[in-house]
């Protein structure tokens, strides 16, 4: 069940019986959990399996696929507690390999940036294919229209070639002309650190100490998600605070390296996941 308006991600209900459906119907619709997002209902097939993020950057006619990102919705470890707008990424994602990454493209990307441009709407900019991993192969959840956050993250920490090039490029109508992207061949993982009582109501304005502690550390990129500066000083200003990144020789590595940073950073409050990329380190 889904609030067909904007939920910050966290509108979504995935019922397992007829019960808490309707019970799910009554929270989006009636009780209006989800404010004015609930007026619409939107409802949809359950699917199992893991999730992936395929994106791809295109100009309307070139489509480049970026590597596959794998988001953690829920806000507890092992995938329990409520859905959030994710709390911590990895790529590239072993769950999508080279072959399904190509079926991926040819049946989910090129038939709809086609279907746009045939339709005389055509596209440019990142087409963000969220994807079920399913028994009867992928299937798509959503496309967003931006970069996924946080699989933004992990996918730019490996990005070698110029961003501002590629940008252009797309906004130019000439992505057939530049150059493969190069890719640092190390995995990425990020590690969300967000507020007490994300998803839920969170307090705003608390210090933030150790980001130049998590900055020196190799590898390791903090990125800022909610966060302000006042009298001069770092302090929280959202749910999802801070996007921790580090590369790594293989995915436990980068685990651990991000891990490292995160140890660094404090706040009154301050949690994260801490199982972020388990999922890959298992398959
Ligand atoms: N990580 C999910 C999103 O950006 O929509």
């Amino acid at each position: 069940m889904k609030a067909d308006g904007l939920a910050a991600g966290k509108g979504v209900i995935v019922c397992q019986h007829r019960a808490d459906a309707i019970e799910a119907i009554d929270r989006i619709g009636v009780d209006r959990e989800f404010g004015d997002a609930g007026r619409d209902i939107v409802i949809e097939e359950r699917l199992d399996g893991q999730e992936a993020s395929v994106l791809a950057i295109t100009d309307g006619q070139t489509i480049v696929t970026l590597p596959p990102a794998q988001d953690h919705k829920p806000a507890k470890d092992v995938d329990k507690g409520p859905n959030t707008g994710g709390m911590g990424a990895y790529s590239p994602a072993p769950l999508v390999d080279a072959e399904m990454l190509s079926w991926i493209e040819e049946n989910v990307l090129v038939p709809t940036v086609h279907a746009m441009k045939r339709s005389r709407h055509p596209f440019r900019g990142v087409l963000y294919a969220g994807l079920m991993a399913t028994n009867q192969g992928p299937k798509v959840l959503e496309y967003n229209v931006r970069f996924g956050d946080p699989e933004c993250q992990p996918i730019l920490m490996r990005l070698q070639s110029d961003l501002v090039d590629l940008l252009e490029a797309t906004v130019d109508g000439r992505l057939d002309e530049i150059e493969p992207l190069q890719w640092d061949p190390r995995p990425a993982v990020c590690v969300v650190m967000a507020s007490e009582g994300y998803p839920g109501p969170y307090e705003k304005g608390k210090v933030i100490t150790g980001l130049d502690e998590a900055a020196a550390l190799d590898d390791v990129k903090v990125f800022h998600a909610g966060t302000a500066i006042r009298d001069g000083k770092v302090v929280s200003a959202g749910g999802r605070v801070l996007g921790v990144t580090a590369l790594g020789k293989s995915i436990a590595t980068a685990k651990l390296q991000a891990y490292r940073g995160v140890k660094c950073i404090r706040w009154p409050g301050a949690w994260c996941r801490k199982d972020i990329s388990d999922k890959a380190i298992q398959v």
